[in-house]
């Protein structure tokens, strides 16, 4: 299917906004993780994560692959070094491996490990790429995890340590810092549905998690405050936007349904990060699961914490409603949050499938939904500026000739853009835009199955090609302006 058809069969108004300009400051980049792209998982001293534990296990990641040699990045530097600078990347978001700084966790910083990271973001510097480092992207040195991982608070005070190690040691050369990416993740994923590392399935595990996680944040901004006192401090979270059963946007909450998801998945970080302390009908709607008792006076203070811009990463929405015990219970296909205990207290929510077009992952493409969440965040934050840390899609690539016509991705990303322009018009303070990801990669459970990137990498032979997305990206850059 040719662009144009395909623009003609989706026949939506947005798409064709091309032209359209973003002011000079406006920060325009790709991000990507540590454990997806790095491989060298044994290199100079790194310690095993949670990720190497789980995707060693058989049945977890389709396909059994695992983050062992992934991109090879961690060998590749200066290539990919140079591939960001080819494309015009004006920032570039990446995550620093905990277990290469501290093999199990805890102790002294491996030189050998910030040492890679000191080459990164210098050499990023070098190239004039602003540097966006993420503390922590879900790879827990396994150590921690054997003494109960985030169930346990420990873990929030061995962040704080490494953080306070890494930033001594690149808290002179890297501007920004984000906390934690998608800590929803970690404690759903990881402890509630048992899809993520390290796999368990407990919603009052999850419930604990989610709560050190927390912790976790704001004593790392202190930490950062302190030792980094120049640098910008942020975290990363991953919204859901809610549509209630009839379809419509439904962020007033009256629907039962959206009102407990939106208290788990988004006001759960939300408000005890940028308000005070945790929901009240989320502690309700918890307590035949915990008595949150795991809260200790004192860290609703440590939470709350100044903060420089909220990341925000936004793939798609989700639909909800109560179920009715009766008819069979309905499942999105590829809403990766089902099953397992990823809601605790709120297992008779229903996510039901929404309207296409699809990505890949089985994910709806909604720009709107990007659109409304960027207003509503800045409607109840209103001095908080925001960044999109995070936007992409995996489609079924192929290498002809040469060249990845990746044209569903470059379409994805145009009315995503288009929506960002938006909001922009709109008064919001959007700071950037990031694309995920700059090469295809380890896509967690699903393993190398499913591409991301605007790079395509042959895992065979490690080459990179440039998909037209990351040319179609490269043009957004040079100009700022949506290209036609
Ligand atoms: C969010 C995560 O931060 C990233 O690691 C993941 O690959 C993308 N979403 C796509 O699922």
């Amino acid at each position: 299917m040719t662009l144009e058809s395909h623009v003609l069969t989706q026949g939506s108004p947005d798409y064709r906004d091309a032209g359209l300009e973003f002011p000079a400051d406006f920060l325009l980049g790709a991000a990507t993780a540590a454990y997806q792209i790095e491989g060298a998982a044994t290199a100079d001293g790194r310690g095993p994560s949670i990720w190497d534990t789980f995707s060693a296990t058989p049945g977890k990641i389709v396909g059994g692959d695992t983050g062992a040699v992934a991109d090879d990045h961690y060998n590749r530097l200066e290539s990919d070094l140079d591939l960001m600078a080819e494309l015009g990347l004006e920032a570039y978001r990446f995550s620093i491996s905990w277990p290469r700084i501290q093999p199990t966790g805890s102790g002294p910083a491996n030189e050998a490990g910030l040492a890679f990271y000191r080459r990164l973001v210098d050499g990023l510097v070098a190239r004039g790429i602003r540097p966006i480092a993420t503390l922590y992207h879900w790879d827990l040195p396994q150590t921690l995890e054997d003494a109960g991982g985030w169930t346990n608070r420990e873990t929030a005070h061995r962040f704080e340590e490494y953080t306070r190690l890494v930033a001594g040691a690149l808290g002179d050369r890297v501007p920004v810092w984000t906390t934690l990416n998608e800590p929803w993740c970690s404690a759903f994923l990881g402890y509630g549905s048992g899809a993520h590392a390290p796999g368990r399935t407990d919603g009052a595990a999850a419930l604990r998690a989610l709560h050190h996680l927390n912790l976790a944040h704001g004593l790392a901004v202190r930490v950062l405050r302190e030792v980094a006192p120049q640098a910008e401090i942020s975290v990363t979270l991953n919204f859901h936007v809610l549509r209630s059963e009839d379809g419509a946007a439904d962020s007033s909450a009256n629907d039962e349904a959206v009102r407990r998801i939106d208290a788990l998945a988004n006001r759960s970080f939300t408000q005890p990060m940028l308000v005070g302390g945790y929901p009240a009908d989320l502690l309700e709607d918890t307590a035949s699961v915990t008595d949150w008792s795991f809260v200790l006076p004192g860290d609703v203070d440590i939470i709350r914490q100044p903060l420089d811009f909220l990341g925000v990463n936004y793939y798609s929405t989700a639909r909800v409603r109560m179920w009715d015990g009766v008819q069979p219970r309905q499942r999105a296909d590829g809403h990766k949050d089902v099953g397992g205990s990823a809601w605790p207290g709120s297992e008779d929510v229903e996510f039901l499938p929404q309207e296409g077009p699809y990505t890949a992952m089985g994910w709806n493409i909604a720009p709107d939904g990007l659109e409304e969440l960027l207003l509503a965040l800045s409607s109840e934050h209103p001095d908080l500026p925001l960044m999109i840390t995070e936007n992409g899609s995996a489609f079924e690539d192929e290498v002809v000739d040469g060249r990845v016509h990746d044209e569903d991705r470059v379409d994805y990303l145009r009315r995503h853009f288009t929506a960002a322009h938006r909001v922009l018009q709109q008064g919001v303070d959007l700071r950037g835009y990031l694309v995920w990801s700059l090469l295809d990669n380890f896509e967690w459970g699903y393993g190398y199955s499913k591409r991301f990137g605007i790079v395509h990498v042959d895992y065979d032979t490690q080459k990179r090609t440039v998909k037209d997305s990351g040319r179609w990206l490269a043009r957004l850059i040079e100009g700022h302006v949506i290209p036609e």
